[in-house]
């Protein structure tokens, strides 16, 4: 790292969540330093943000501030999604503007794709076609967000980026069945089937979906890698470069935790897309790869539950 780089003020938004908080622990580990508020600020309010801003001054801005969720939530606030999202994201990108930040890295989803885009998606999928409706409102606002950082950077100058992940994992996840992804539901349920002796744990939807699932810490080590090496407008994939089956993953996850009974796939219950992987050639074709095999990431992700029961909710 140059020196002036050690001085550099980094504001991480949403750095008590999943990726913000592996974000902190990457720049942590590489000798960066953090600013952040006092106390928590609703970045959804732009009075709020100009002003924290003002008094963080940061270079750089990781915007991993998001309302996130499963299908569940997503079906459930589709208002929610669309304004907090909105609103997070277009008071962040513009302060940053407004304050002169050096590089904001903007987090996407790849719940941008459209549904019917070909498989793996790659970056130029972008905007081809109808999205997937379960989670519309959500994808709307993060392509808003995407073309905000393109639209800054044409019209200000700015070197706003942005990535798309692939579904993430693994430390500070909700593992809340009313708000938690595929994976962390699986996990809480196969743990809570585990501990009252249950002979059978419902698995939402038929089972064969596909899904890409990337360990945390490594979309935290390619977000500093990118602030680093990327500065350009179009979005780029950070996957983990295959995919596996709910099925698999479900008996993955009884494997780690040492679950002895049976599935029940609840197939009244809806599957949302039938496969979700990315093309992360760009990011491979620049020098970075993922470090954290499947197996290895689930059993990270399984002690951090374990010893952190006592405060999931
Ligand atoms: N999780 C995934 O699988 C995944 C996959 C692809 C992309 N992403 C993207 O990665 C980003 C982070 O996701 P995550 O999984 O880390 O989510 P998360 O664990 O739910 O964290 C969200 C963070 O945003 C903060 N936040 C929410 N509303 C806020 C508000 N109004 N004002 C200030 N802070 C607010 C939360 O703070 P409080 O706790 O204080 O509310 C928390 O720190 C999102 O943009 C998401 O789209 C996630």
């Amino acid at each position: 790292m140059e020196a002036n780089q050690r001085d550099l003020r980094i504001y991480v938004a949403g750095h008590t969540g999943m990726v913000g908080s592996a974000i902190c622990r990457k720049l942590s580990q590489h000798g960066y330093s953090t600013v952040r508020p006092n106390s928590r600020v609703d970045l959804r309010d732009q009075k709020q943000t100009m002003d924290l801003f003002s008094q963080l001054k940061p270079d750089w801005v990781f915007l991993a501030a998001a309302k996130v969720g499963g299908i569940y939530a997503n079906m459930t606030y589709p208002a929610e999604f669309i304004y907090d999202n909105s609103m997070i994201q277009s008071n962040v990108i513009h302060a940053s503007y407004v304050h002169k930040v050096k590089k904001l890295l903007f987090l996407g989803s790849s719940c941008i794709y459209p549904k019917d885009a070909p498989q793996p998606f790659k970056e130029e999928h972008f905007l081809c076609g109808y999205l997937e409706k379960s989670n519309e409102p959500y994808a709307v606002s993060k392509i808003a967000g995407i073309i905000m950082c393109q639209s800054y950077n044409r019209q200000y100058g700015t070197n706003f980026i942005s990535i798309m992940p692939a579904n993430l994992y693994g430390p500070e996840d909700r593992f809340n069945l009313a708000n938690s992804h595929v994976l962390p539901a699986i996990l809480r349920k196969i743990h809570e089937g585990k501990r009252t002796g249950a002979e059978e744990v419902e698995i939402w939807g038929t089972g064969t979906p596909r899904r890409e699932f990337l360990y945390v810490d490594d979309l935290a080590d390619a977000c500093l890698f990118l602030m680093n090496n990327y500065n350009s407008s179009e979005i780029i994939n950070v996957g983990a470069g295959d995919d596996v089956t709910i099925k698999e993953i479900a008996y993955l996850i009884k494997d780690v935790a040492g679950y002895e009974g049976q599935f029940k796939f609840n197939v009244d219950m809806p599957d949302g897309m039938a496969r979700k992987l990315l093309d992360s050639s760009r990011l491979t074709n620049i020098g970075w790869k993922p470090s954290v095999p499947l197996r290895k990431g689930l059993e990270l992700t399984y002690k951090w539950f374990l010893e952190n029961e006592w405060r999931i909710k």
